[in-house]
């Protein structure tokens, strides 16, 4: 499904022209398309059907409450790293007895918060956590379940800065440390090992790293229930690719392919952790072109979406899809080519008083001018919950779309919400 697409050479978000939007809301502007989502949503859940899995969709890559809803709504659990995440998916209606709480740090409150809304699992990342859910548990005299994270030294090729699952990241522990503290968790009359759980990376655009650690839960499940563990869920994570470019990720039926036979010999229930395949193609951010400028032997569009809106370019290089709202020119098949007819060869940058504030450098695009509406592709993960207010910028706007309906799930900030948290202290 196209959620975003060209009609009498202008960009359109399902039934609604995005140049309208703009208008009414001003730019930079965040629009997500919720029947992209939720279609990115059912086509995981049937690629997985055969397992009956429960994807918890990793509310880090985007928590707009209005998404979490929708999501929720479809049937989707949530994959939490934080008390405001677990917060979030509360308000959005979440039942929280099919939640997961990852993350390296959490803390007794949070844990405590956790327990409290029975969730189904911790994914536990040390020993030292693992002493801490135990103590919050006996204080609030409940059992806490919990998975604990190994990490199976399996190189997911995905930047440096986004992989999880390799000797030497913060994330998960090692095979020998897994199973001295599962021999804890049995002697530990306040916790309950329900699973194993693994996040590799992301986006892996491969079945192999998945395929390769479905097989170590395999054999580690089989040695635990050997000890005597009543143990029942592998949790692989997220990590599913996104086609930023054309369709560089494999459909979710071919990462099933290679998971389901071992959550069958397994006998286990699957929870898959999902963020950036569901939400990624269905958001976008619409800037407006401020000037453009020749110098160095270089053009710059310089528009007002910046790294404070989206700092994916500036921190993994990573690469998005740029085309303008309006134009007679076809979004070209390989969106990197250097040279393209009737483009220029530009750089698109933001007003940040930084060198790396940047969207896309050397990208061959239709002729731009001041006024002008970009849209930069594939962002909605990652996004606007990686934005910032970096030099006094007030955030934009974020619009859900459904067919021909416009909702606005987020205002835009004002001057005054800039210094609202500070304006009390003035002395
Ligand atoms: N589960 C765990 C434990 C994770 O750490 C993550 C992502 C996910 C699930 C969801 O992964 P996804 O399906 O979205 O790939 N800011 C970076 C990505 C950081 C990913 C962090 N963990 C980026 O913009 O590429």
């Amino acid at each position: 499904m196209n959620a975003f697409h060209y009609q009498n050479n202008e960009l359109y978000c399902e039934d609604i022209p995005v140049s309208q939007l703009a208008k009414e809301h001003g730019t930079p502007l965040w629009i997500y398309s919720e029947n992209k989502f939720l279609h990115e949503y059912r086509e995981l859940a049937a690629a997985f059907a055969d397992c009956d899995p429960v994807i918890c969709y990793s509310v880090k890559a985007n928590s707009n409450l209005s998404i979490l809803k929708s999501l929720n709504e479809a049937g989707c659990s949530f994959d939490v790293v934080s008390g405001g995440e677990l917060f979030r998916v509360g308000k959005a209606g979440a039942d929280t007895t099919r939640v997961v709480f990852a993350g390296v740090g959490k803390t007794d409150s949070e844990i405590h918060d956790a327990l409290a809304q029975n969730i189904l699992m911790f994914n536990v990342e040390s020993e030292a956590e693992l002493d801490a859910i135990s103590a919050v548990a006996e204080q609030m005299k409940v059992v806490a379940p919990v998975a604990l994270r190994l990490n199976p030294d399996i190189d997911a090729r995905t930047h440096h800065k986004t992989t999880t699952g390799k000797k030497g990241n913060k994330f998960g522990m090692d095979i020998e440390r897994h199973n001295a503290l599962a021999a804890k968790v049995l002697s530990d009359p306040h916790l309950q090992l329900r699973g194993i759980h693994m996040h590799l990376g992301s986006p892996i655009l491969t079945t192999e790293p998945y395929e390769k650690a479905a097989q170590k839960a395999v054999d580690v499940i089989a040695e635990l229930r050997e000890k005597g563990h009543v143990i029942d869920w592998i949790n692989l994570g997220g990590g599913f690719g996104l086609s930023y470019r054309n369709d560089e990720a494999p459909p979710y039926s071919e990462y099933a392919k290679v998971i389901i036979p071992y959550i069958k010999q397994a006998k286990c229930r699957l929870a898959l952790e999902p963020g950036r395949s569901i939400i990624g193609n269905a958001g976008v951010l619409i800037s407006e072109v401020i000037f453009t400028k020749r110098e160095g032997g270089k053009l710059f569009i310089i528009q007002n979406g910046a790294m404070n809106d989206l700092v994916r370019p500036a921190m993994y290089d990573a690469f998005h899809k740029l085309w303008p709202v309006h134009t007679p020119l076809p979004v070209p098949h390989d969106p990197e080519a250097k040279s393209i007819p009737d483009c220029e060869t530009c750089d698109v940058v933001g007003p940040i008083c930084e060198s790396c504030d940047y969207f896309a450098k050397d990208r061959a695009l239709p002729v731009l001018k001041r006024g002008d509406l970009l849209c930069t592709f594939s962002a909605g993960a990652y996004g606007s919950v990686m934005s910032s207010n970096y030099n006094s910028r007030p955030r934009g706007a974020e619009i859900l779309v459904s067919k021909n309906e416009s909702r606005l799930v987020r205002r835009k900030e004002t001057y005054e919400d800039l210094i609202a948290l500070e304006i009390d202290f003035l002395t």
